[in-house]
């Protein structure tokens, strides 16, 4: 039996740079490495949280199946699925949150901040969050924070524990998620005493999980954040953004620490350089010798060499929706029939049982 292998990405939008560098990446080298079963799906499910426009949302289900597919996702060699098509995901999705509790979801820091937004709270997070909860709970407003999004990690669990995955690649951000997986799998075995869903880790091939920021500064690189590079950007307007990039002044003192938009640069010339570049480009910093100019120049064909070729098989894949349709049709099959074996083994478990 191969270790199974399990990650999806959201169709909000066109897939950036943080996708490819934090997930996309990582499921095409665990394919070439020919020693797991893989699963990779399209959270169409997920995306529903912030209520996209449906016609939207039905085109960006197939660019990014494309975009996974140019990337060097091989649809012989891994499951590639929309995570609709699975139903037995919503039905395990009803059962798991009998086990999951309102508080732990409420704390989790990627619904604080989405529900804060919603509320339109602006004042700093606090332990207690006491200023959210009264407006979820008592709030006299009209405006509401959709309950998908608080069950949107008990959704993501079932994901990965219907298929029994062993490996989530995943970037930084997602390990919450993960680590609220894990939980919500050790509840059930120890409520049920049954030794029954596994407890799936990230992967980054023995490094750190990745964190791509954004070029403008500060904080990731992300879709509602607007500063994506993305896979699909044509050489000159990638260059341009590149070459907008946040930075300051320039060193003035030998071995100075690097302000916050400077290392977010350095940050992703490590993931796209080789590392005499990134040497060469650290120690004209220390020296006080840098030109930005040269290192956003230099950021922006090492991207290109990653994007360029992905955007450029992208534009055939895209416009081949038969060929698309029947990669799904394929990954469906096969995503459901692990999918409705874990759900008969949970109907039983739990005691909903035929008559
Ligand atoms: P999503 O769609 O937000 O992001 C998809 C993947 O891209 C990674 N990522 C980044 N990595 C590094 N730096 C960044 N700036 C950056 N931005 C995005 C994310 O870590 C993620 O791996 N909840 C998931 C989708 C999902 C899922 C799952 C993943 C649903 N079910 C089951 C794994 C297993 C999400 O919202 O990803």
């Amino acid at each position: 039996m191969k270790p199974i292998v399990l990650s999806g990405i959201r169709p909000t939008g066109q897939l950036h740079l943080g996708n490819y560098l934090g997930a996309l990446q990582k499921f095409v080298k665990m394919q070439q490495e020919g020693i797991y079963e893989n699963f990779f799906f399209i959270a169409d499910l997920h995306a529903l949280t912030t209520n996209p426009d449906p016609k939207a949302l039905h085109e960006n289900v197939k660019n990014v199946l494309a975009e996974y597919i140019a990337a060097g996702l091989d649809p012989e060699k891994s499951t590639l699925f929309i995570q609709s098509d699975v139903h037995e995901i919503p039905e395990l999705y009803l059962l798991l949150n009998m086990h999951v509790g309102i508080g732990e979801l409420m704390r989790t820091a990627a619904f604080k901040d989405k529900a804060r937004k919603q509320l339109g709270i602006t004042s700093p997070a606090t332990d207690d969050d006491e200023d959210m909860a009264r407006e979820i709970i008592g709030g006299n407003s009209n405006k509401r924070v959709n309950a998908g999004l608080l069950t949107y990690p008990t959704l993501m669990a079932v994901d990965i524990l219907i298929q029994k995955a062993d490996f989530v690649p995943v970037g930084k951000d997602q390990e919450q998620h993960l680590e609220l997986t894990r939980r919500f799998a050790r509840r059930f075995n120890s409520f049920y005493n049954v030794d029954f869903f596994k407890e799936p880790q990230n992967f980054n091939f023995g490094g750190e999980p990745v964190k791509v920021p954004g070029l403008d500064g500060s904080g990731k690189m992300g879709k509602s954040e607007g500063n994506c590079l993305y896979l699909i950007d044509e050489d000159k307007p990638l260059r341009k953004k590149v070459m907008r990039a946040v930075t300051d002044a320039g060193p003035t003192e030998p071995n100075q620490p690097m302000a916050e938009p400077v290392k977010n640069l350095f940050a992703i010339l490590k993931l796209v350089a080789t590392p005499d570049k990134v040497q060469f480009f650290t120690d004209a910093y220390n020296r006080c010798e840098i030109r930005y100019g040269d290192l956003k120049k230099e950021l922006a064909e090492d991207i290109l060499a990653i994007t360029a070729p992905i955007r450029e098989r992208y534009k055939e894949i895209r416009n081949d929706e038969a060929y698309l349709r029947r990669v799904v049709e394929m990954g469906a099959e096969k995503a459901r029939a692990h999918a409705r074996k874990t759900v008969e083994d949970v109907r039983q478990i739990m005691g909903i049982l035929p008559f």
